[in-house]
């Protein structure tokens, strides 16, 4: 999508030198505009866990670029199995919740374990992260069609006034390679002349919401409103938002959602006022392994600090404040499960369908054994 006047994905391959992955500092933003290199598996490690890079489909592709790295490291004297399953084995420990992680590592050890020579395994590794980057675009390129239908269908019942859409956290085009899942429809709606207005949440405690989701809409002249995580209840019962929607960090067969810790509460309010609420997410985010969200899916606990402080800019540079009494005890649970019964409905990039398994089948009859 744009930055300024240039377009930009979240993740590509350096022009000069192809042993260097670059991406988009998401630490910095929306302060300072900046690239990061990654040149090695502790790099792309560190990007992960320190959410220089976030989101589940980009941080299944950063990794997928992490195998790729890996495979730079290879000499003569490396036994090549080994030193690809303990760089698989230490990414996909990195976070928990996204599925798309050990997806997309997965996803590369597969194409490699075909006994190729160690300078082919670089260059099958190097097209299977591009392959994941072209495929995850499509996706969204898909999603944010199906996704538009709806909002067109809602600004055609109010006469053509705007459309509100309340978003938490940030399942833009920073969380997956372009488009984004959420944002996808957004995007196209304002591209057709479609009048929308999303209802931002801030989301602590990281703040993907005021920092990320803000920045991408406003790059591309959306408008928005930024709220804290408690408002949307409120906007609904006021009858200020036509529809929510949200990302999925893992969607279970049967259509449970994990996504940032707060998209339980707002599927609730939704709920009880009637108001649509979906989840846009590629296939690549359902683990269709599992059943039950509440008891399948691990939910990443993060430092406490990320509660305790909150990271803003101030007197020139980004700097981390307190925001309670010093020693305060604080728990950071990063994702919550969405039961299956709130969602109206899963934004894929095969179409529209129920949050059930029965309808997930339909719609992905090919990853059901
Ligand atoms: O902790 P984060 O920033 O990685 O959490 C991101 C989300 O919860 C997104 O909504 C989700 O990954 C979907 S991104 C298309």
């Amino acid at each position: 999508m744009k930055v300024g006047n240039k377009h930009y994905q979240s993740i590509w391959l350096d022009e000069s030198d192809p042993s260097i992955v670059r991406v988009i500092d998401q630490q910095k933003l929306p302060f300072y505009f900046e690239t990061k290199e990654l040149r090695s598996v502790d790099d792309v490690f560190c990007a992960i866990d320190e959410m220089t890079v976030r989101g589940a489909p980009l941080i299944g592709a950063t990794a997928a670029f992490g195998i790729y790295l890996a495979t730079l490291e290879i000499n003569s004297l490396t036994d090549v199995p080994d030193h690809l399953s303990n760089a698989a084995r230490y990414l996909i420990s990195c976070r928990p919740t996204a599925v798309n992680l050990s997806w997309a590592v997965n996803y590369v050890l597969e194409k490699l374990n075909k006994g190729h020579s160690s300078g082919l395994l670089s260059e099958k590794a190097l097209a299977a992260a591009l392959e994941i980057c072209e495929k995850e675009k499509e996706n969204c390129r898909q999603i944010g069609t199906y996704g538009l239908e709806l909002i067109e269908s809602i600004s055609k019942k109010k006469n053509g006034e705007q459309v509100n859409i309340l978003t938490h956290c940030n399942a833009g085009w920073l969380a997956c390679i372009d488009y984004g899942t959420a944002t996808a429809p957004i995007y196209l709606a304002h591209e057709k002349g479609i009048p929308v207005h999303v209802w931002v949440d801030e989301t602590r405690p990281r703040n993907q919401g005021s920092k990320l989701t803000a920045w991408e809409l406003g790059q591309n002249g959306i408008p928005y409103t930024l709220i804290t995580d408690n408002t949307g209840g409120y906007l609904m019962q006021q009858k200020m938002v036509d529809i929510v929607i949200v990302g999925s960090d893992r969607t279970t067969r049967k259509g449970d959602v994990a996504n940032k810790i707060g998209t339980y509460l707002k599927a609730l309010a939704a709920y009880d006022n009637n108001i649509p609420f979906y989840a846009a997410l590629p296939s690549t985010s359902i683990d269709f392994g599992i059943s039950d969200g509440l008891k399948e899916i691990e939910i990443e606990k993060r430092d406490p600090e990320e509660v305790t402080n909150i990271t803003g800019y101030a007197d020139g540079k980004i700097q981390s404040v307190r925001i309670c009494p010093e020693n305060t005890l604080a728990a950071n649970y990063g994702f919550d499960i969405t039961p299956a019964r709130l969602i109206t409905g899963l934004i894929t990039e095969k179409g529209i369908c129920k949050a059930t398994e029965q309808d997930i089948k339909k719609m992905f009859s090919d990853k059901f054994s």
